[in-house]
């Protein structure tokens, strides 16, 4: 079920005509569907049962701020890669206990901070970072809580600009030395050593590379509670991809199963970081047509968005539906949608069927995710 649909050949969100929205605030913007949003949470809460759990939205995959309190008011928790967003979600009403913090670039002040505000976990990427949090919670006298993002090398299948978890990417301690690094922070002053982590990659669209990550990391837990070090939580991190086009992803709900099956009743907490399968469908980019140009065979359909509102398909050849807001009989031509930008790569995707004329609102569609939080 989608928050967007025709009514009377009108696109709306939740019944709201978007042209209203458009013509109230001006092109382009963003638009949200809070029910998709919740809708979205839900798949993935539900689906636990009872089990222990905390669910992270990552917020680098849209950190406005009221889709930030949508969350923060469900209660859930949140994964965050700078001191920026660690702003934005206390801001939003987030709740600092269920915050990991991820990335592997945090700096001594964006450490500070995250310490200051008492957040559950730095999921820690490197040895040196380790030895930055351990000087800086000794400084501060304070106990910093860590989990080690663990490189399962595994094959995410997915886009090689988001793939992660493979031992030539630069996200994670490689897995081999990640029993030794545990041994570290074990012996460093002022670490508590709570969780185990890793994240694979985004936009995937099957479950195995997440159950052979999740192995992986297990049997890890294993050896780490045989050397007497105690794991309370594993964080499988984000990915689960959405449907842009014709993909066809597990729901949030299954793929949470065949986690729990692997699981099991290990007594370890599930935490999870999606950031994409929350907000992806839950956006659209509004635009309207300012011309129609045609040089030589190719149609141009020339909008007021462009790549600097929705960077995607420039960066990854990534595909958005396009929808007319006003739905005619008026005959189909094909058209590169394109921005006003000085760039030939300025596309929001190319060789679309419209039935449109200088002057009508589309909606790019799927923008909820890394559409406004990449957006200069
Ligand atoms: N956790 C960590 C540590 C991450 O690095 C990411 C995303 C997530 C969670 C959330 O992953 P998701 O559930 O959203 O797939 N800009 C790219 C996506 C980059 C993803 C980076 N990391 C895009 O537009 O496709």
């Amino acid at each position: 079920m989608s928050s967007f649909s025709y009514q009377h050949n009108q696109l709306t969100a939740e019944s709201v005509s978007l042209s209203d929205i458009a013509n109230k605030v001006g092109t382009p913007c963003y638009v949200y569907s809070k029910s998709a949003l919740e809708r979205a949470y839900h798949s993935y809460e539900d689906a636990f049962s009872g089990r222990d759990h905390l669910i992270c939205y990552a917020v680098k995959a849209n950190s406005s701020l009221a889709v930030l309190n949508c969350f923060a008011r469900m209660g859930s928790g949140f994964d965050i890669v700078s001191g920026g967003e660690l702003t934005r979600v206390l801001a939003a009403g987030g709740d600092a206990k269920k915050i990991v913090f991820s990335g592997v670039g945090k700096t001594s002040g964006e450490i500070e901070s995250a310490l200051q505000a008492d957040i559950f976990c730095f999921n820690v990427e490197s040895e040196s970072e380790l030895k930055r949090v351990s000087s800086i919670a000794q400084r501060r006298g304070k106990t910093a809580r860590v989990s080690i993002r663990v490189n399962p090398d595994v094959d995410a299948k997915t886009h090689p600009y988001i793939a992660t978890g493979l031992k030539e990417n630069k996200f994670g301690v490689a897995y081999d030395d990640a029993l030794a690094l545990y041994e570290r922070a074990h012996s460093l002053p002022q670490l508590e050593i709570c969780g185990i982590d890793c994240h694979i990659g985004s936009q995937l669209t099957e479950v195995t590379p997440f159950e052979a990550a999740l192995e992986k990391i297990l049997l890890l837990v294993d050896q780490l509670e045989g050397k007497g070090l105690s794991i309370k939580h594993i964080d499988i991190g984000g990915g689960l991809g959405i449907r842009y086009r014709a993909e066809a992803p597990p729901a949030p709900g299954s793929y949470v199963l065949s986690l729990l099956q692997l699981l099991g009743n290990r007594p370890q907490k599930l935490l999870l970081e999606p950031g994409r399968s929350l907000v992806g469908n839950a956006g659209v980019l509004l635009a309207r047509v300012e011309y129609i140009k045609r040089n030589g065979s190719k149609n141009f359909l020339i909008v007021d968005a462009a790549m600097n509102d929705l960077m995607r398909p420039a960066l990854y050849d990534a595909y958005h539906e396009i929808l007319p807001l006003q739905k005619t009989d008026m005959p189909a031509v094909c058209y590169d949608v394109v921005g006003p930008v000085c760039e030939t790569g300025d596309f929001l995707g190319r060789d679309r069927s419209l039935g449109v004329v200088e002057g009508d609102l589309i909606a790019i569609m799927s923008a909820g995710a890394y559409g406004m939080s990449m957006s200069s």
